[in-house]
């Protein structure tokens, strides 16, 4: 991950980064609103949901008005840069597209990296067509210290999620284990929880060997993440109580702000942190 911008232009150079909306739920609307009141230094161009008139919906909404596109190939027509926050589903139905024909993408839907294939497959893009790949912090914290860790060796990645028993499709009175694993196959079982911990993955120990524990829990009514990690640079533990985005209560509020916040990292001149 780097701040050079897209299509090889320089920060301050040219026209502002164009933005292309793949999803107009949650994360996507939050994400539109920050564009269109300039908190963050882009172009919002076009927006695409499968759900076209949710496009439409959210295009009225905003000053600056986006093309409503309907379908991928209108997405990209003037687009340096893809925001996927839609689904696993359209990671592996367009992720290919975007970055073959010469667009650098953001992947909310981090799950879909855990399908190797598909995680080859992106990455070998890259490096033919040297578009990038933005994979926000997302609903978790941390990331910094783990990319530093890793230079010198970490030992383990523990990865504790929380839910209210609902969002893990269960019903209990008291607090459950649901999954203990590896991330991999916690990914496979609950691929609706699981951004938190393949992003985890990606910048750690990768999928195999990062330890998964999920929770059904009655007590809690957010989203609870506790991350522990050891390594040569001594152990930090982590824990995140999220609250919901307001428009969607499964999705974190930081996830989508995490959104905002690497846009606003691939326009900076400055790169703070890790
Ligand atoms: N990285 C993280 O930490 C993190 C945290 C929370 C959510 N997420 C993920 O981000 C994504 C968006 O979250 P949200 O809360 O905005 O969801 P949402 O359900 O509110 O909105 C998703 C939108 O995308 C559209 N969509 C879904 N699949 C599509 C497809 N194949 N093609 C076109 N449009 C499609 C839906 O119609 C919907 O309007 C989800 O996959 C979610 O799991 C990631």
């Amino acid at each position: 991950m780097g701040k050079k911008m897209s299509g090889g232009k320089k920060r301050g150079e040219g026209k502002k980064m164009r933005i292309g909306l793949l999803g107009c739920g949650n994360i996507g609307r939050i994400l539109a609103d920050a564009i269109d009141r300039e908190e963050v230094d882009c172009s919002l161009v076009a927006v695409f949901d499968q759900d076209i008139e949710r496009a439409r919906e959210l295009a009225t909404q905003l000053r600056r008005k986006p093309d409503v596109a309907d379908s991928i190939e209108g997405l990209l027509q003037d687009t340096d840069l893809v925001v996927e926050a839609a689904s696993q589903d359209a990671v592996r139905d367009y992720g290919v597209k975007v970055l073959d024909s010469g667009k650098d993408i953001l992947i909310m839907s981090v799950g879909a990296l855990a399908d190797e294939a598909l995680f080859n497959e992106l990455t070998q893009l890259i490096n033919k067509t040297g578009r990038r790949i933005y994979v926000p912090s997302g609903a978790i914290a941390g990331l910094d210290g783990i990319k530093a860790a890793k230079t010198k060796g970490i030992d383990s990645v523990e990865l504790t999620t929380r839910k209210p028993p609902a969002e893990l499709g269960t019903t209990t009175d008291k607090e459950t284990i649901v999954y203990e694993g590896t991330a991999r196959e916690g990914i496979k079982k609950f691929p609706k929880n699981v951004n938190v911990a393949a992003t985890l993955s990606l910048v750690g120990m990768g999928f195999d060997k990062t330890k998964l524990r999920i929770i059904a829990d009655p007590d809690v009514n957010r989203n609870v993440h506790e991350i522990r990690v050891v390594g040569m640079f001594g152990e930090f533990n982590i824990k995140m109580e999220n609250l919901p985005s307001p428009n969607n209560p499964k999705t974190s509020y930081l996830a989508a702000m995490s959104t905002i916040a690497t846009l606003k990292e691939i326009n900076s001149a400055i790169q703070l942190g890790t």
